[in-house]
């Protein structure tokens, strides 16, 4: 061997060496990514070999390819190359870029913050606790950004997410060392250039949303996993929860003192008493109890009421169900209740079959899904084991979710839709007609989980059910009534609407125009089924809300440059219903309240009176009214006060009123209100418009219907408030 041949295998032998050293310090390496554009402004990658259970996957449902595609087409929104992906220890690593000022939202059905920056959670579904941490009815892994994109992170994992609080070495932000003896600057928090993801599994599935706005990310996202519910009409009339241990005489009752009290009624919620047994539970109904259940909710139908049942998962050995579906069960029990495997068929068809033949068939109109989320011991623990080999972490990311699937697709099956309750759900579930509650009781926090709900595509109401004053149970009426489901909830102390005496004429107009607002809010919901777009959202949702003179960062003060200075800060408590209707909740105690109101001129709602444009205003209502504010050229459909929710097909009285001067254009959704014909093309999208006569008058119209389209719009009346 000559002299160079051996140097050179010595300097081979060192690289290798070298290499191999190296590689022990840092043991993984960075998976390059390929993102495949799967729809317009829709990007996938995969890292790893992804888990074959997921939330896409779980659900089923198919993305609305062709409404992501009607809108814009964007840029990939993120810089490629500052995405990092490693697989290592059996876990995935994530990071994702993030930049100065940007602000993030998301990650769950929060109740106390909106924005995440900041924040260490870690994703695991829950009953909420009383702090942001990650654990919560709906942890949705999918985070959007002021900027105007989305992250999604397709796994059903208790996902830790390090929000702007994990500094790598190569930040682009130079380190700035202080010293804590001496610097008064010194932080516990140095700046953080990014969101780091830890998935417990060997790979997962990401995907990109793009804007230009972070409305259009959420919009997308929410496409995506196939568009909004449409709740059938009658769920967005007033809903009422009977105490649990009610007879079908005594709900009967209840309804005529609703009748009596002239107090709007479309829905009639009954507790676990409705069945034999609960926790657990039978599925079957009480004799006792309800004797016939066919004739009771019958005899509610004819009032124009629906029936909603009350059930939590685990099915008592007692009911006859219980026989054929022993063997789909998991290794443990709760409250000595089997637990369905609902990723088996079997179960899926088994339960559908029960309640095919003894609710649905009976005609009950939905359920109230409870206990399917936590408090730890009153779930399955983490080592149960599930005959679908879906683990018991996964099986609980996802329960929620499988419930709401099958119930879905048994309306669906027959052809009328559904609106429900459940206390679990997650990304996936966007489609599915449920709305989110839960037992705790702030309602300063409810109005915040309401905001939050609109970053995640899940809906929640914050339900009333009891107060200490007056005053208080006059407030939460009056959030409710602008929320996804009006509901008061008496399971428990068997409180009614006019509980309080003393406010009953307020909270019967607040319900009132809750029902007056049908047609608006009926198409607010058709625009989160055909594009996406949450029905009750966040102020950060609305364009031109946050000042975007960047000049003045930092200089922010409270005389100059008021509006700028106070939409830097978190909004937590006011909130969009569709386009226009902004909603300012006072909460007891308070008298006066700020209220931003976005670019442009605002008008007061009752009065017509212009509120003011992109300012802060200061607001005392009194306690009859909630602040609410339509924007210059609102239209907003309304219609006769009824105390039942329109029946299909039957005609609604429009009064359409328009606030503001400026022309404008609104499209008013319609269709039979009950089926899911609206698929297959049975629905309207008729035109209201508002322009300047000869006269210089303004004047509205309302486009023909279009032939064999439904037309359920009987008189129409404009009112222009704004004289
Ligand atoms: C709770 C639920 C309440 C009520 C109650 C009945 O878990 O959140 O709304 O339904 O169960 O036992």
């Amino acid at each position: 061997m000559t002299k160079n041949v051996s140097s050179l295998l010595q300097k081979v032998l060192f690289a290798v060496l070298l290499f191999l050293a190296v590689s022990q310090i840092l043991p993984a390496q960075n998976q390059e990514l390929h993102w495949t554009k799967t729809a317009s402004g829709v990007w996938i990658t995969k890292v790893g070999q992804p888990e074959t259970v997921n939330f896409t996957g779980t659900s089923g449902v198919n993305p609305k390819l062709e409404a992501i595609n009607a809108m814009n087409n964007v840029d990939f929104p993120l810089p490629e190359n500052e995405i990092k992906a490693t697989v290592f220890d059996g876990k995935t690593y994530l990071q994702f870029p993030l930049e100065v000022g940007e602000k993030i939202f998301g990650l769950g059905l929060n109740f106390k913050t909106v924005e995440q920056r900041g924040r260490i959670l870690r994703l695991h579904v829950d009953h909420y606790g009383g702090e942001d941490n990650g654990r919560t009815h709906a942890p949705v892994p999918f985070y959007v950004s002021s900027k105007g994109y989305g992250v999604f992170i397709n796994s059903a994992r208790y996902i830790d997410v390090w929000t702007g609080t994990a500094v790598s070495k190569e930040s682009k932000i130079p380190m700035n060392p202080r010293d804590r003896n001496t610097d008064k600057k010194w932080t516990s928090k140095p700046y953080s250039d990014n969101v780091s993801v830890l998935v417990p599994a060997e790979g997962v599935e990401i995907m990109v949303f793009g804007g230009p706005t972070t409305l259009d990310a959420v919009s997308r996202f929410n496409l995506y996993n196939g568009g909004g519910c449409l709740p059938p009409k009658w769920g967005l009339g007033f809903w009422h929860r009977t105490p649990t241990l009610y007879t079908d005489a005594q709900v009967l009752n209840e309804v005529s003192e609703f009748k009596k009290h002239q107090f709007p009624l479309s829905v009639i919620g009954l507790e676990p008493g409705w069945q034999s047994k609960s926790y657990p539970c039978t599925y079957e109904w009480d004799a006792g109890r309800f004797p016939d259940p066919a004739k009771f909710i019958a005899q509610l139908k004819v009032q124009g009421i629906q029936t909603n049942l009350w059930i939590n998962p685990y099915i008592s050995p007692e009911s006859a169900l219980i026989e054929k579906l022993k063997p789909f069960t998991a290794s443990h029990t709760v409250w000595s209740g089997f637990v369905p495997d609902y990723g088996l068929p079997e179960v899926n068809a088994i339960v559908g079959e029960h309640m095919k033949k003894y609710q649905l068939g009976v005609g009950v109109s939905g359920f109230k899904m409870d206990e399917n989320d936590g408090y730890d011991s009153w779930l399955w623990p983490d080592v149960t084991l599930f005959p679908s080999k879906i683990p018991a972490e996964q099986m609980r990311q996802l329960y929620g979710l499988m419930m709401q699937k099958m119930t879905t697709q048994l309306y669906r099956e027959q052809n009328s839709r559904t609106y429900g309750l459940v206390r679990a759900s997650n990304a996936g579930g966007v489609s599915f007609p449920y709305v989110i509650y839960n037992d705790y009781y702030s309602h300063r926090d409810f109005i915040t989980a309401l905001i939050n709900s609109s970053f995640i595509g899940v809906l929640w109401t914050p339900e009333v059910r009891s107060s200490k004053t007056a005053e208080e149970w006059l407030r939460r009426m009056q959030t409710v009534c602008f929320s996804p489901l009006a509901m008061l909830n008496a399971w428990s102390d068997g409180t009614k609407p006019w509980s309080f005496p003393e406010v009953e004429k307020q909270v019967t107009e607040v319900a009132n125009l809750r029902m007056q607002l049908i047609p608006y809010l009926y198409t607010c919901f058709a625009e989160y089924a055909f594009y996406g777009r949450p029905p009750m959202r966040a102020m950060n949702l609305v364009e031109g809300f946050t000042s975007s003179d960047e000049k003045l960062e930092g200089k922010l003060n409270s005389t100059e440059n008021p509006y700028a200075e106070a939409t830097k800060k978190e909004m937590k408590d006011q909130f969009m219903v569709g386009d226009n209707l902004l909603i300012a909740p006072v909460f007891a105690g308070e008298t006066e309240r700020k209220v931003i109101l976005p670019k442009g001129k605002w008008y007061d709602f009752y009065t017509g009176k212009l509120a003011g444009e992109a300012e802060v205003i200061s607001v005392s209502p009194g306690l009859d009214r909630i602040p609410v504010y339509v924007r210059d050229g609102g239209i907003i459909p309304m219609k006769e006060s009824t105390q039942i929710a329109p029946a299909s097909g039957e005609k609604d009285n429009l009064i359409i009123r328009f606030y503001g001067t400026k022309e404008a254009s609104y499209m008013l959704y319609d269709d039979d209100g009950e089926t899911f014909d609206y698929e297959k093309g049975a629905f309207s999208w008729r035109e209201i418009r508002v322009a300047a006569g000869k006269d210089g008058q303004l004047k509205g119209t309302l486009s023909k219907a279009t032939k064999s389209k439904p037309d359920n719009i009987g008189t129409v009346t404009f009112q222009f408030m704004s004289k």
